[in-house]
């Protein structure tokens, strides 16, 4: 049984322990927490045992760390992880620079130790869906994509850490990488990003406000529309969605999704029209990834997202941030 120390009792390391939760193989969890209360919510719901970070990192039967805490603390925690001889699964974005990635990549290979980031987004229904869709060629060559992710500024964040774009990256580090990654995925790699952002590109005071769009231009030729949004009005009765198109050269995949609405799927292909409704069964994501990190464990395979999967979608976002800081195209090779 894998005994596994969740780092960060906010949202994120709730929705990783109702994962664990619900795996067939039962684990064993541990908390991590600087908040007491917290710390204490989180152990009564999910039956963990509270510790501190030198306990668990000593403590040779927890074999995993879940790091679930702000962005800016997750080299420091992945590298004394794996010093301790500990896999290491982190949320995303890997790091706020590529040079703590590339420390947490390379520590995880010193030690030998499993590193997995939590780009998620590949595990959601409605994209793998365009990824087989794609792979079967289905609607030809897709040459154009239009996606969205977006809602309300994420206000949980611990001490606001999400307003300090040094602490969070902004909206393109933090909230556009997963559509930048899956991307990656499906058309493969970027050459340039144009991309302005309220936050970065315009004179605006309003640190928990931000909207960015950005275009991809890939070396397949495809160009990509990405727009991330923390500009909705808060309280809303949905405050999260996302939406994308995909066009091939043989058709075309749009779907629309918000909380609690059942996935609709439309294609016109070459096979013609088609709309499904599609989640007949629910999964959760989240337990898909986590469930795929703790395989890769046991059966000492890769995993399906690494740290240099991570490091290239870090890679896109940061040249989406200095684009909209200098106000013009960045090459990817710009961005060392
Ligand atoms: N994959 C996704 O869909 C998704 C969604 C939201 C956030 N995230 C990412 O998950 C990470 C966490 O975000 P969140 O929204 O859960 O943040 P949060 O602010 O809700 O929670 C962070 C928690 O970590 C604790 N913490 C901070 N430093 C700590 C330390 N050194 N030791 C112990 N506890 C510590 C804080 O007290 C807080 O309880 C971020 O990197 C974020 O970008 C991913």
């Amino acid at each position: 049984m894998h005994s596994i120390a969740i780092i960060g009792a906010g949202m994120m390391g709730n929705v990783h322990a109702r994962a664990y939760k619900g795996m067939k193989k039962p684990v064993a969890l541990w908390i991590v927490e600087y908040i007491e209360e917290r710390a204490r919510i989180f152990s009564e719901r999910f039956g963990a045992t509270i510790t501190t970070l030198e306990e668990a990192l000593d403590n040779r039967d927890i074999d995993i760390v879940d790091i679930c805490t702000p962005t800016f603390t997750h080299r420091d925690l992945a590298t004394k992880s794996f010093e301790a001889g500990k896999h290491v699964f982190c949320e995303k974005p890997v790091a706020l620079n590529l040079a703590d990635a590339r420390v947490m990549k390379q520590t995880a290979e010193k030690f030998d130790k499993k590193f997995m980031v939590g780009h998620v987004v590949r595990f959601f229904h409605e994209y793998r869906r365009v990824k087989e869709i794609s792979d079967k060629g289905d609607i030809g060559k897709i040459v154009m994509a239009r996606l969205f992710r977006g809602g309300s500024f994420p206000a949980h964040g611990i001490d606001n850490w999400f307003s300090d774009i040094e602490r969070s990256g902004g909206v393109f580090v933090d909230l556009s990488i997963h559509d930048f990654d899956f991307l990656k995925t499906l058309l493969g790699p970027v050459e340039e990003v144009e991309a302005r952002s309220i936050a970065i590109s315009a004179d605006s005071s309003r640190r928990d406000f931000d909207h960015g769009m950005a275009i991809l231009r890939f070396k397949s030729g495809a160009i990509a529309h990405v727009e991330g949004s923390w500009a909705e009005p808060p309280k809303m009765p949905v405050s999260f969605g996302t939406a994308y198109e995909f066009v091939g050269t043989g058709g075309m995949i749009t779907n629309s999704y918000e909380r609690e609405v059942t996935l609709r799927l439309q294609t016109s292909s070459n096979q013609g029209p088609n709309y499904s409704q599609e989640n007949p069964t629910f999964s959760d994501p989240y337990a898909e990834e986590l469930e795929a990190f703790v395989r890769s464990v046991d059966e000492n395979t890769d995993v399906p997202v690494s740290g240099e999967d991570a490091l290239d979608s870090l890679r896109i976002a940061l040249a989406a941030n200095l684009s909209a800081r200098i106000c013009r195209p960045v090459k990817i090779s710009e961005v060392v």
